[in-house]
Parts: C-alpha cells; structure tokens; sequence
C-alpha cells in the first residue's frame, strides 16, 4: 500500500543543502514512488513565530515554492500549497492545543535553542509551534512524514497528541500516529565551517552553507574553504565521529551521489582532500545548479507559481477541513 506523505518547510529565506538533503530531496523520491499521495506545505504560519517583514515573507513563501518545483516536486502528483490558504491547520491546533500538556512542550529542545536565554520574550507561538506542526500532519491522516534528524521530537509529540485526542474522545485509530522518515546517516547536514554546529538558515557566515539560490563559483568557493583536518581521509567508519567536519562532507557526497556511506569512504580512502574536494565540488554543482537556475527562471512567472499555491491549497481545504468536522463533532460541537 502506498504512503501519505506529509511535510513542511518554512519560508524564512535561504534554503540550503541540509534542507535538500534532509528533507527536500525525499521528498522528490517519495513523490516518484508508486502509489504515495503527498503534501508538501510551504509552512508560513510558523515563519511568523519570529517577526517577519511583510514584503520579504511573501517573497520568501513564493522562493521556498520554487524551490519545491525546481527540485523536481511536481504539482499534478503531489499538492504543493502556502499554509495560511488553509484555515483547518489553525483551527485543528487551537482543538490540539486543548490535547497536549505543557510538560510535554516544556520538553520541546528547539524551542529552548530558538527561545535562547530570554524565554520571558519568545512569541506565545513560538511555544506552541510544535502543536500546530501537529495539527498538519494529523489533518491529513499522515502516515509518514520526511523530515531531518532536528524534527523527531516534534514527531513524538504529534504521536503522543493523536494518542490522547483519540483515548480522551474514545475514537480509537481516528488520529493516525505519524512515523517520521529520517535519512540515515544524512539526516543532520553540518555547517562547512564548524563540524559541530548544524548547517542552518540562521548562521551569520554565508560560507557555512550552500544556499539552493548559490551559482556555481559561489558553490566552488564554499566548498575550497571549507573546513577539513590535517589527517589522511579515512579507511573506514571507526574513528569518523571524531573528525565532525570530514564526515560531514562525505555524508554530503554520499547522498548526493545515491550511495552509501561505506562506498564513499572506500572510493575516497587513500586519497588527499583535494582531490576529494574536487569530486564533491563536481557532484553539488551537478546537483545543486540546475535548481538554482530554475528557481531564478520561475521567479520571473510569480502568476504561475501563485496559481500552484492556490490550486494546491483548495485541494488540501478539502481534505483538512473535513478533518476538522469530523473533529468538532466527536468534541461534542
Ligand atoms: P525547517 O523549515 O527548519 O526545515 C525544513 C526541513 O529541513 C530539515 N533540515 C535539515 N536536515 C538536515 N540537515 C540540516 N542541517 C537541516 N536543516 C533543516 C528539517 O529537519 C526539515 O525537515 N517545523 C518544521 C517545518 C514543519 C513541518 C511540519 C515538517 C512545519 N510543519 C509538518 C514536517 C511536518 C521546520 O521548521 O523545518
């Protein structure tokens, strides 16, 4: 039987490779396998849990699309569609705000990193961001949700929420419970200047990262100075989790070039980093261009990719909005 997928990405600017390789490339296979139905959702409502300047939100809502359609995301298999469009997430995380316990958020590690020291400041929506990331996936009855390694607790939570909104209105399975799709070994991208630190919107250094809108000497450049160590690259696994940035990068050839930790290393072993440089150059220009041209050639039609968003939302009211219903009437509404 096939799958139904459900995934999100905000629209806060800069996407880069670890949400390709994490996320948006998955979701592109997905989409390929047979019988899946998916969703993919630009999630502008979340973006709007830290200030945003109205004129670059839309801008950025209509970039992160684009980015979806040059990755391959085709809007006649999967529906492609901006948040906001549909009122039934709002309105199915006010119902699942009711569900969850504020133990359970107060659990939640993103937001003590996003909230950082000053928690008295961070938006109430900052909070309780992961029930309305719950209410996107249950409303759809999701039953695999591609995501990187930083969302799996959130999948916990939207797991124990459907748990309690079914054992609470005794409507057993009514609630699907989500499995997060998590890419072994490539599900946390690095940042190319720190090992340690994940690959993110928000690093200052833009050399930490390859955005997707990068041009092939930005992406030369960042891949030369990117950080590696003074050791020989290895012969195996073993010692690999100690040398954070080397792996980082071998992780990246090996998802973008569809194979196996393992096999990189071997291809690799007894090589200099310059030559492994120019390889893993070779393949994310490869990869990563074709879409970079794509998205600045899409940019210029913002009618069609409006059109995308607004057929994609009707199709997703349809179906979370009923959702909904059948929600309100087992409250008692
Ligand atoms: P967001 O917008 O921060 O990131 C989008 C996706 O990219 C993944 N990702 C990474 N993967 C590997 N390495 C990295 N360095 C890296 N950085 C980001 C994220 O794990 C994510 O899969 N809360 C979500 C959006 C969301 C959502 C949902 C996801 C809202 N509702 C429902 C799934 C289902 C977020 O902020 O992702």
């Amino acid at each position: 039987m096939g799958k139904k997928i459900f995934s999100g990405v905000q629209p806060t600017g800069n996407l880069h490779l670890g949400n390709y390789i994490g996320a948006i490339k998955n979701f592109v296979d997905l989409q390929n396998q047979k019988g899946n139905e998916c969703v993919y959702c630009v999630v502008d409502l979340h973006a709007i849990t830290t200030k945003q300047d109205p004129k670059i939100l839309k801008n950025n809502i209509r970039e992160t699309t684009a980015a979806f359609l040059a990755s391959g995301i085709d809007p006649k298999k999967s529906i492609i569609f901006n948040q906001s469009l549909v009122a039934a997430h709002s309105e199915g995380s006010w119902i699942l705000g009711c569900i969850a316990r504020m133990g359970w958020l107060n659990r939640m590690t993103q937001f003590k990193e996003k909230a950082g020291k000053d928690k008295e400041k961070a938006s109430v929506g900052l909070y309780i961001y992961p029930v309305l990331m719950t209410a996107d996936i249950l409303l759809y009855d999701s039953t695999h949700v591609p995501v990187g390694e930083d969302q799996k607790q959130h999948l916990e939570l939207a797991r124990d929420i459907a748990q309690k909104f079914n054992l609470d209105f005794d409507s057993p399975d009514f609630l699907r419970a989500p499995e997060p799709l998590i890419q072994k070994n490539f599900s946390r991208i690095m940042s190319l200047k720190d090992g340690t630190n994940k690959m993110s919107k928000s690093d200052p250094s833009d050399l930490s990262r390859i955005n997707l809108t990068d041009n092939k000497d930005q992406i030369v450049n960042k891949i030369k100075k990117a950080k590696t160590d003074n050791d020989p690259l290895p012969d195996d696994n073993k010692n690999l989790s100690k040398r954070p940035e080397v792996e980082n990068l071998l992780g990246i050839y090996s998802s973008l070039s569809d194979q196996s930790l393992k096999n990189s290393i071997n291809e690799f072993s007894g090589k200099n980093f310059s030559q492994f440089k120019e390889k893993l150059t070779e393949i994310v220009v490869e990869k990563i261009s074709p879409i970079s041209i794509e998205i600045n050639k899409l940019l210029k039609d913002i009618d069609y990719i409006d059109t995308v968003l607004k057929e994609g939302g009707k199709r997703a009211d349809l179906i979370a909005s009923k959702k909904v219903l059948e929600m309100k009437k087992l409250i008692g509404f």
